[in-house]
């Protein structure tokens, strides 16, 4: 009796389906740093401030002339050879501030065959093409551009959309003045776009009845099968933030009819041999009465976790022996330094090049760090964030894989070296800006992006390690410590972490670290990249000759902080940057815990969004426990935020 009504409906769901013009999509109501695992960001672009940031959101010379793309990660199919075309629909909301008196350039949502930003794109580009590629069919990309400056004399003026094929040209291109609507006024807009295989048709702002443009257009002529999706944008000397806050992108499937066909007899033959599967395995079933079905789930699910380490990005389990042969039997020739806890080899696993750290066996806090790091980082995932590879423990052996950044720790480029009485050639301001900004960045995501915050404990220059492109990797998380709920698990531990110079005045009273004492750490690391000197020693202790905050504070009081300004960039760089760096990393060294900014309002200052926290002119003596804060510029989320293990606690 069953089996006739369930095949007819099994047949009826599968042609069904099949009949229905799919459609697929997704849906970023906002962006979180999780969310890169879902796109492609090009090198000039992140993911920061709840937004992508198309080109970056950095103040200074970072800022200029750079080009960038962010996509996403899955091509869609947009036309098969049958003739078959798919219609999208996309919704998303720009932001766009000018950080120059006349904004530039521009940034534009593209339709592309390749997902790479085409070099030398930046400037009038936006982005979309090159000198190379404008005009020409290699270009394979199709954009809608929202234009903030006019940058050569066909360009219609300072504010408008257009529409580029294969070319920053645009075919059409309509002003957006006479709408009221102005493109990088820091103003929310939204934009939805709809494209039915003929014609495309965008609306700017609320009114959805009339359309800023509507043009035929048919996109195979252009691009090929198989495009991806997302966002391009450049900046010139002239800059601003290009920030999309939020998308959402539907396209309908396209599937070939006789294809189709074939699909449905495929399906009807599934089906058949599915029900005299069925069918045999009842009657095997009804001859063995039991234990059948037990077995089979656990047969085809032999290792259940297995599985999905091994799928997600977990850190990988290396055997002993495979890391020894990588780093020639950890030949002393590849050692890349030695820290508190075990020597760093380089090696190749496979044609890949690693850091390899063995943890020391005399070292019984070895373990513990290896655990630490493990765990903490092992699941996390950022741009700033150096990547743990994977791990090995066999025997008394305890082992670390990690990325390997060819240039090294920033301490080598920041500070002379005594000992060979040599340095690195020094860093640019707009490099060390962009270094700032990179730990400020992974500093952040521990301390509020991620599921538990983590405290890294241990944030000093040569802790930061440096990519290709110098961007700044946040490594070393031996004594980092994930905080669960409203308890730090580790607070108990009495041993001092941290390095003399980096710690703040509570931690040596307290011994416990909290996210103010990571901040401080951070104020200290600032201070050293913006002044290229050592942190010297604990400031409660030295004179302010010794020591880097105390010595700053002196410079800040008589009013000559830009004094403390690195010699060795020879005066170049813009002083209001480096006047506003200066003081927030004074702010972020206040002996009061309680009026250290957070993590947030420090990216916020270093983004030009909010300015630089007040800071007293003379430094405030340490007190325990903390004075509440005297003035009002600090951010509440610290005090009222779970990490506040100080408000219940007197001074010893
Ligand atoms: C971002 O969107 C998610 C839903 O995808 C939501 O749960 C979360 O609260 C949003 N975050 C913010 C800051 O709006
Ligand atoms: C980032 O911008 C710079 C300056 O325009 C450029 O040289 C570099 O190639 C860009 N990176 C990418 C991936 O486009
Ligand atoms: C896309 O589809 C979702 C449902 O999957 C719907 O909620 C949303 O409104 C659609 N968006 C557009 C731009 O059509
Ligand atoms: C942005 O443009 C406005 C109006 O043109 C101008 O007043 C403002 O100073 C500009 N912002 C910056 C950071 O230059
Ligand atoms: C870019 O391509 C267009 C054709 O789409 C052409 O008219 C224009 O001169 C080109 N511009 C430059 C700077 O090469
Ligand atoms: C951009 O600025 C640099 C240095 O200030 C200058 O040499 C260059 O001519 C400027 N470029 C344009 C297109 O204005
Ligand atoms: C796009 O929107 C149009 C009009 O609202 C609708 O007819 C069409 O089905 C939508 N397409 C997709 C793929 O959601």
């Amino acid at each position: 009796m069953r089996f006739p009504l369930a095949a007819t409906s099994a047949i009826l769901a599968v042609v069904l389906a099949l009949a229905q013009v799919q459609s697929r999509g997704f849906q970023f109501p906002n962006f979180t740093i999780s969310d890169q695992s879902e796109l492609i960001l090009s090198d000039n672009s992140s993911i920061a401030l709840g937004a992508i940031q198309v080109t970056p959101d950095v103040r200074g010379a970072s800022m200029e002339n750079r080009a960038g793309r962010t996509l996403y990660r899955r091509p869609f199919r947009l036309w098969s050879k049958e003739g078959k075309k798919a219609n999208f629909n996309t919704t998303f909301v720009l932001n766009v501030q000018n950080m120059t008196a006349s904004s530039g350039e521009g940034l534009a949502f593209i339709l592309t065959a390749d997902p790479h930003v085409p070099g030398g794109s930046d400037g009038q580009w936006l982005g979309i093409v090159n000198s190379r590629l404008n005009g020409t069919t290699d270009a394979k990309t199709v954009a809608i551009e929202f234009d903030t400056r006019k940058s050569f004399p066909e360009d219609l003026d300072d504010n408008h959309i257009g529409l580029d094929i294969n070319s920053v040209y645009s075919k059409r291109s309509v002003s957006l003045n006479d709408r009221g609507i102005y493109i990088s006024a820091a103003k929310d807009i939204k934009v939805v776009v709809q494209y039915d295989s003929k014609n495309l048709v965008v609306f700017v702002g609320d009114d959805m009845k009339n359309p800023v443009l509507s043009e035929p257009l048919d996109l195979s002529a252009y691009l090929p099968e198989k495009v991806y999706v997302g966002f391009s944008g450049s900046t010139s000397n002239n800059t601003q933030l290009n920030c999309v806050k939020s998308w959402q992108f539907n396209i309908s499937e396209v599937k070939d009819s006789k294809s189709r066909t074939v699909w449905i007899l495929v399906a009807v033959g599934s089906v058949l041999i599915l029900l005299i599967s069925i069918g045999i395995g009842i009657a095997f079933f009804l001859y063995r009465k039991r234990g059948y079905e037990g077995n089979r789930v656990e047969n085809t699910h032999p290792n259940i976790e297995e599985a999905i380490l091994g799928f997600s990005t977990a850190p990988k389990k290396f055997k002993f022996q495979e890391l020894s042969k990588a780093t020639g039997k950890f030949n002393p020739k590849n050692k890349l330094g030695k820290g508190g806890f075990g020597t760093v080899y380089k090696g190749i696993l496979g044609k890949k090049e690693v850091a390899v750290k063995r943890v020391s066996k005399k070292s019984t806090q070895g373990k513990q760090e290896f655990i630490a790091e493990v765990t903490t980082i092992g699941h996390i995932h950022h741009r700033n964030l150096v990547k743990l590879i994977g791990w090995c423990h066999e025997k008394r052996e305890y082992l670390l894989v990690y990325e390997y950044l060819p240039n090294g720790s920033l301490d080598k480029y920041i500070f002379w070296d005594e000992k060979s009485g040599t340095q690195e050639e020094t860093l640019s301001w707009g490099k060390r800006l962009s270094v700032i900004s990179g730990v400020a960045q992974a500093l952040d995501y521990l301390h509020n992006g991620c599921m538990n915050r983590v405290l890294h404990r241990d944030i000093k220059a040569s802790n930061v390690m440096l990519d290709l492109d110098f961007t700044a990797k946040l490594g070393d998380f031996g004594l980092a410590r994930t905080i669960i709920h409203n308890e730090q698990t580790h607070h108990s531990t009495k041993e001092l972490a941290g390095t003399p110079g980096y710690m703040a005045p509570e931690s040596i009273l307290t011994g416990r670290a909290t996210a103010e004492t990571d901040v401080y750490a951070f104020g200290v690391l600032v201070l050293e990249v913006a002044c290229g000197r050592k942190p010297g020693g604990q400031a409660e202790r030295d004179d302010y000759i010794c020591n880097i905050v105390n010595g700053l504070w002196e410079l800040y009081r008589r009013g000559t902080i830009l004094e403390g300004a690195d010699p060795r960039l020879n005066g170049i760089f813009i002083e209001e940057e480096m006047e506003c760096v200066l003081i927030l990393g004074l702010a972020c060294c206040h002996p009061n815990p309680k009026n250290r900014p957070s993590m947030k309002t420090v990216l916020q200052v270093l983004t030009g969004e909010a300015p630089p926290p007040e800071v007293p002119a003379e430094r405030p003596a340490f007190t325990w426990p903390p004075m509440p804060p005297s003035f009002n510029e600090w951010d509440n989320s610290l005090v009222g935020g779970q990490l506040s293990p100080f408000s219940g606690l007197s001074g010893r």
